[in-house]
C-alpha cells in the first residue's frame, strides 16, 4: 500500500534537535480552547493577562516579571476541570477558588518554563484580608484584581458606565479583597475607554506579544515532551473516564512505530502527538464528556468538534505541522468518511494510520469506570472489521496483532502509571 510521506519531520526531527516555540501562542492557544467551553468564558484568559500585565507594567516590573504575570494569566483557570467550576468562577464574590488554584498550580510547577507562572496561579484566589500564613507574592493579588475586573467585563452596557461599575466595585473592596495600591494604580490606568476597547478585542493577545516581544523559546525534544505530558494531564484530568486515555494512545502510537521501523526521533514525535491528540477536548464541557447514556445529535456533534479544535490549536507551531498532522487525524478514515477533514487513504499518512489505530486500540482495551475494557479476542475482531469498512488501515492493524500482547502490555503499563499519578492528584487537592 502507498503512503503518503510523513512531511518534513523526517529530515528534521530527531531526538538530539532543538526546536523553537512560541510558548506563548501555545498557551495562548491552549487557554483560548478551554475558554471556548461556553459564551461566557470567551476570552477570559487573554483578559485576564492584559489587565494583569497593564498593571505590572505600571508599576514598572522587570521584563521578565511581567511576563510571567502574563503567563500567569493566560494560564490561571487551567485547573477548574468542569464548567461548572469555570462559571462559579465568574461571580465575583466567589470564595471557592482554591481547588482549582491548587490545581491548577500541580499542573504547571514541574515544567521550568512555568515555574514562575505557576506559584502566581497557586494564589491567584488569595484575598488581600486573607491570612495566608506565608508569603504571597504581590503578583498573585495583581492576577486577583485583573481576574475580578475581568469577570465584570460586560459588552451589554455603555463603556462609561462599565468603567464606573467596576472602579466601584474595586473601590467597595480596597483593603479588604483588593490591596488598596493596586486598586489605585488600576482605577488610574483603566479610566479610559480605549484601554477598555483593548481589552474587549479578540486580538489583544497580539497586541501584548508585540510590544513585548514574547517571541520563541527553545526547547529540546525532551522539553517539548514534557509540555505535551503537561498538557496531557490537563486534557485527561477532566474526566476520570478518560483519565489515563492520551497516556496510553501515546505509548502504543510510539510502540507500533517503533515495530514499523520508525527512527527514534520520529518514534518520540508520535509519542508527543499522542500526548496532544485528543487537545481539542478542552473546548468541551466535561458534563458532555461524561453525560452518563446516549448522546443528543447536538452533543454528538460537539464532541467530534474536538479534532479540529486540535487542529487549529497546533497549526499556530510551525515546527510541529507533522506532530499535528499526526495528532489532528486521528478520527480520519482511509474512505474519506471520517472527521475533521474527511480526508482519503492517499491523503493519509503512516503516522496518521498509527495514530488512529493506538487511539482506537486503547480505547476498546482499557478499563473505564462504567465497563471493562475488551478482550484480545474481541479487540481485534472490532479492528479487522474496522479494516474491512476501510476505517482503519490494515497494515497498522496486521502488526498489532502480531504484536499483540507486547503492545498490550506497554499500554497497560503506561495507562497504570498514569492512573497512579491520577490518583495522587486527586488526593492532593482533597
Ligand atoms: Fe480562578
Ligand atoms: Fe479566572
Ligand atoms: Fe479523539
Amino acid at each position: 500500500m502507498i503512503h503518503k510521506t510523513d512531511g518534513t519531520l523526517k529530515d528534521r526531527l530527531s531526538k538530539g534537535d532543538n526546536i523553537s516555540i512560541p510558548l506563548f501562542d501555545v498557551v495562548m492557544g491552549i487557554t483560548h480552547a478551554m475558554d471556548l467551553v461556553c459564551e461566557e468564558l470567551v476570552d477570559h484568559h487573554k483578559r485576564v493577562a492584559y489587565i494583569a500585565h497593564s498593571i505590572a507594567a505600571a508599576l514598572d516590573f522587570p521584563k521578565e516579571q511581567q511576563k510571567n504575570i502574563i503567563l500567569a494569566g493566560l494560564m490561571h483557570d487551567i485547573g477548574a476541570f468542569s464548567l461548572k467550576e469555570r462559571l462559579g468562577a465568574l461571580r465575583f464574590e466567589m470564595t471557592d477558588g482554591q481547588r482549582h488554584a491548587k490545581l491548577g498550580y500541580m499542573l504547571t510547577k514541574d515544567f521550568k518554563p512555568f515555574e514562575s507562572a505557576a506559584r502566581l496561579i497557586r494564589c491567584h484566589h488569595i484575598l488581600w484580608s486573607d491570612e495566608a500564613g506565608e508569603e504571597v507574592p504581590i503578583g498573585c493579588y495583581i492576577l486577583n484584581l485583573a481576574d475580578r475586573a475581568a469577570v465584570l467585563m460586560d459588552d451589554r452596557k455603555a463603556l462609561s458606565a462599565m468603567i464606573r461599575d467596576i472602579h466601584q466595585r474595586l473601590k467597595k473592596n480596597r483593603g479588604t479583597m483588593f490591596c488598596p495600591d493596586l486598586v489605585d494604580v488600576f482605577m488610574e490606568i483603566s479610566n479610559d475607554e480605549e484601554y477598555w476597547s483593548k481589552a474587549f478585542s479578540p486580538s489583544v493577545y497580539r497586541i501584548l506579544s508585540d510590544e513585548l516581544s514574547l517571541g520563541l523559546v527553545k526547547l529540546d525534544m525532551d522539553g517539548l515532551k514534557a509540555l505535551a505530558r503537561l498538557f496531557c494531564q490537563v486534557i485527561d484530568f477532566r474526566s476520570r473516564f478518560t483519565a489515563t486515555h492520551s497516556r496510553g494512545v501515546a505509548a502504543s502510537a510510539k510502540a507500533l512505530s517503533q515495530l514499523m521501523g520508525f527512527s527514534d526521533g520520529e518514534s518520540l514525535s508520535l509519542e508527543i502527538a499522542g500526548y496532544l491528540h485528543d487537545l481539542g477536548k478542552l473546548a468541551i464541557p466535561s458534563e458532555i464528556l461524561e453525560k452518563p447514556g446516549k448522546l443528543t445529535y447536538e452533543e454528538y456533534r460537539v464532541i467530534k468538534s474536538h479534532a479540529i479544535h486540535t487542529h487549529n490549536v497546533l497549526e499556530n507551531i510551525k515546527d510541529l505541522a507533522t506532530i499535528n498532522s499526526w495528532a489532528a487525524l486521528h478520527h480520519e478514515r482511509l474512505d474519506g468518511r471520517g472527521y475533521p477533514f474527511g480526508l482519503t487513504g492517499g491523503e493519509l499518512s503512516l503516522g496518521c494510520r498509527i495514530m488512529a489505530v493506538a487511539d482506537v486500540f486503547t480505547a476498546i482495551t482499557e478499563d473505564r469506570p462504567y465497563r471493562k475494557g475488551m478482550t484480545s479476542q474481541k479487540a481485534l475482531k472490532v479492528m479487522d472489521n474496522m479494516v474491512n469498512s476501510l476505517a482503519l488501515d490494515g497494515d497498522v492493524v496486521s502488526v498489532l496483532k502480531y504484536n499483540y500482547d507486547y503492545l498490550n502490555f506497554i499500554r497497560t503499563a503506561a495507562q497504570r502509571k498514569a492512573a497512579s499519578e491520577y490518583k495522587q492528584f486527586q488526593q492532593q487537592v482533597q
